[in-house]
């Protein structure tokens, strides 16, 4: 039997196929490619060229295929655009996840594990957060991956489907071997960005903000290392095959980290001074997101490894130096 990988030529997506076939998992890899780079496809995984809105292609697979449970990371994820363009995101994400739930249903397919986000939080009324703290998200982004939460549960109601939503902190680093790493075309991650200026990319990076209520004025981000999320993916799945019941977690290391913090780190880390400038705020941006990740320890025995900033900065940058480009050469 084998899991069926949706974006797993992406960035979380193809660290989590790296992980599923170190632990000996037999893997389907499908992708549009629009965001993704098949260079970020492992080569033991069997790799279809396909968009999740495409039901004739979806039907293929599972026919294809005999797959035991699905993980989903199919889906634009940038907050920005999903303001500017809000249908691509109806389209892409919940229209996507539509068709990708009928084609599961139609094939006896009943077990997911998907993409959440801290954005369906929106602004926090505490932190850390927890699970069962209100969701309002303050973006489009967040609001479509909290509608596919929604589409999930109604599904699994009406079908028997079981799924666990992973709502991420901020995602960050690298795969430990170098092979692969963080690629999106724009870069609109801070890590990435701040790591641009000692490869010559950048003369300096902007901080978005130094008058939020923080201890030094810029926003507070809880930075998670992709292995550890994709290992948090294994874990989810292997839940469901379990017999566990659908859930939601976040996944978060619970430590908050200023903008200016995390460019002291990557200063230590690459040794070049990386100017920065006060810039003026970023639409939309919450002051601190900070995951209250217990629900996942416990329930799942998730346990991250990366947990130190320096490290996973290091991570990143092992990557980025050696792939100024990305995976484009
Ligand atoms: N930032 C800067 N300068 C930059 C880029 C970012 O100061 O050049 C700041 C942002 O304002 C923010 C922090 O760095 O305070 C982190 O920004 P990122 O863009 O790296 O990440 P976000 O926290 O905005 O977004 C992440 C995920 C989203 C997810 C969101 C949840 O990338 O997918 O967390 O709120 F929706």
């Amino acid at each position: 039997m084998a899991i069926l990988v949706l974006g797993g030529a992406g960035y979380i997506g193809s660290h989590t196929v790296y992980e599923l076939i170190e632990a000996g998992r037999d893997v389907v890899v499908a992708d549009n490619l629009l965001t993704g780079f098949k260079a970020a496809v492992h080569p033991k995984a069997r790799f279809y060229q396909a968009d999740i809105r495409d039901r004739a292609a979806m039907d293929e697979i599972f026919e294809q295929e005999s797959i035991d449970g699905v993980i989903h990371f199919a889906a634009s994820s940038q907050v920005g655009e999903s303001m500017s363009n809000p249908l691509k995101y109806y389209d892409n994400n919940l229209c996507g996840t539509c068709v990708l739930l009928q084609s599961m249903v139609a094939h006896g397919v009943d077990k997911i594990v998907f993409s959440s986000t801290a954005a369906t939080y929106g602004e926090p009324e505490r932190v850390p957060i927890l699970e069962t703290d209100k969701t309002q998200p303050t973006n489009c982004y967040g609001e479509t991956k909290l509608a596919m939460e929604k589409m999930m549960n109604w599904t699994g109601r009406a079908h028997g489907l079981r799924y666990v939503a992973l709502r991420y902190f901020n995602a960050c680093g690298a795969h430990p071997s170098g092979a692969i790493g963080e690629a999106h075309n724009p870069e609109t991650h801070l890590i990435p960005l701040i790591l641009q200026v000692p490869n010559g990319k950048r003369e300096k990076i902007s901080i978005f903000g130094d008058d939020y209520a923080t201890h030094d004025g810029t926003c507070i981000r809880d930075y998670i290392h992709v292995s550890d999320l994709a290992q948090a993916h294994i874990l989810a799945l292997d839940y469901l095959l379990k017999g566990g019941e659908s859930n939601v977690f976040n996944l978060g290391n619970g430590v908050g980290f200023t903008v200016k913090e995390v460019i002291d780190v990557a200063r230590k880390v690459t040794g070049h001074p990386i100017p920065a400038e006060v810039c003026p705020r970023r639409a939309g941006d919450p002051a601190q997101l900070v995951a209250s990740s217990e629900k996942a320890r416990t329930v799942l025995g998730w346990n991250p490894k990366y947990a130190d900033l320096e490290t996973i900065v290091s991570s990143a940058w092992s990557w980025h130096k050696s792939h100024p480009n990305g995976f484009e050469g």
